[in-house]
């Protein structure tokens, strides 16, 4: 393929010397003089291992060039990969600047090439929405409506890290492809080919959080493990034997598990002994704002749970609650949120039956007892059977946990709060 590279920095030009010692043209445009005088020099215009030499490579094979003129990029391309920074703006949203100015320079460069069909991926980090209410309009907005017939987009995000950005070009943890409707993209299965990864065909606004969380997510551990560190090392614990067992758990601690959003956490563990920690950590006289936001934000999520209650019936109902233990095949009731989302839709004047096979108020014992009774008073009448939940009209069915598979859904209004 030609494929056209628009912003070399340290994404867009790695990726233009990878994809060109895979054989393809790379033609790459700049805005920055020093940029391109560099490249054309056979200079890398930043420090990257091993790029110097893909660079010059590609250029004595006459496979790669840069330029500052789009419609030279763009002729007889078969694809346009999009890099230019996205850099933070003063609310703290991402500069869409240089993202914007550089699709109006493709669509208006395509007006100059009437007979030519590309593919346009975005790889610059944007937010849910950007391709299809800021990206899109300003194609149609150059080219006219019939623009989808020559343009197809893609949005591509890029999962590189620096220093060791060749070796994860070739080896990514995953490739993900957006498109408006999913659907795949054949230029792009071309660029992908002998890329060995679990490849994700998604629609862009998916696609496009993917990075967000991603990131967020490589920054929420790396925070934990220095809030966990921070305790260990006032506390004369050795936080490297601490990381070393943590680690070697990968069924629940390095794992998939506790990561699909869902329920709240409860039960009588989980957040007893959050609140503990956080009492070690200030009693040690360490700061650790994260741990202190983890019971906030469990119950911020229970309180969205029971606003998307009201946001269904905002003028109360019947309500049927499947699951009020904190998780299905257990009578355990500490803590469960859903006791509060129950304690939540009486106190809010919604006429509430819950089914809980696992429950007999009356074999409830100790702390499990207390609980239950200083929650729901009520308990004892609110629980019905099977036969009863089945054959009743609900206004909605809240299935909290696996206890919903016992009953019959089909044709009724469900919500689960289990799986968003
Ligand atoms: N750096 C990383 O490791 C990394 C990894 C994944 C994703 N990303 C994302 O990729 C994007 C690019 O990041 P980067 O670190 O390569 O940025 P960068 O600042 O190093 O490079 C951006 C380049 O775009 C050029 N540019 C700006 N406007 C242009 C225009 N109209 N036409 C052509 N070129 C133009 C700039 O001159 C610059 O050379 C960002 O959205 C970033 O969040 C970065």
């Amino acid at each position: 393929m030609k494929v056209a590279i628009f912003g070399l920095g340290y994404v867009g030009f790695t990726a233009a010397c990878c994809i060109s010692s895979q054989g393809h043209h790379t033609v790459g445009v700049d805005v920055s003089d020093a940029k391109l005088a560099d490249i054309n020099s056979g200079i890398a215009p930043f420090q990257e291992p091993g790029l110097t030499e893909l660079m010059q490579k590609a250029l004595k094979d006459g496979l790669l060039s840069a330029t500052k003129s789009p419609p030279e990029a763009l002729s007889g391309a078969d694809l346009a990969i999009v890099c230019v920074g996205t850099p933070s703006g003063p609310s703290g949203a991402h500069d869409m600047a240089h993202v914007a100015d550089v699709s109006r320079q493709i669509a208006q460069a395509m007006l100059t090439l009437p007979d030519q069909r590309i593919t346009v991926s975005f790889r610059s980090t944007m937010r849910p929405g950007s391709m299809r209410n800021l990206i899109a309009p300003i194609f149609r907005g150059v080219m006219g409506p019939d623009w989808r017939d020559r343009v197809e987009l893609v949005y591509n995000p890029e999962f590189l890290r620096e220093a060791q950005a060749i070796h994860d070009y070739f080896h990514p943890p995953k490739i993900v492809v957006g498109t408006w409707d999913g659907k795949p993209s054949a230029p792009m299965e071309e660029l992908h080919k002998g890329v060995d990864a679990p490849t994700f065909l998604t629609h862009f606004e998916e696609a496009e959080l993917t990075k967000f969380v991603d990131n967020s997510w490589h920054a929420t551990k790396v925070a934990f493990a220095n809030e966990i560190g921070r305790v260990c090392q006032r506390l004369g614990i050795d936080a490297s034997a601490v990381h070393k067992i943590f680690v070697s758990d990968t069924k629940l601690n390095i794992s998939s598990y506790y990561t699909r959003p869902g329920g709240a956490f409860g039960g009588s563990c989980l957040p007893k002994d959050v609140r503990a920690l956080q009492f070690i950590a200030t009693d040690a006289g360490i700061n650790a704002p994260m741990l202190d936001s983890l019971l906030r934000s469990n119950e911020a999520h229970k309180n969205h749970q029971f606003d998307e209650v009201r946001r269904r019936l905002p003028n109360g109902g019947k309500v049927l609650l499947a699951g009020l233990a904190f998780k299905a095949g257990t009578d355990d009731l500490r803590e469960s949120p859903n006791v509060d989302l129950a304690r939540k839709l009486l106190e809010n004047g919604y006429s509430l039956r819950i089914f809980d096979p696992n429950l007999e108020p009356v074999r409830l014992r100790g702390q499990n007892l207390g609980y239950a009774y200083s929650n729901l008073p009520t308990i004892d009448e609110l629980l019905i059977p099977l036969a009863e939940a089945d054959a009743e009209s609900w206004d909605l069915i809240i299935v909290n946990n696996a206890t919903g598979n016992a009953l019959n859904l089909s044709d009724k209004p469900v919500m689960n709060t289990h799986t968003l």
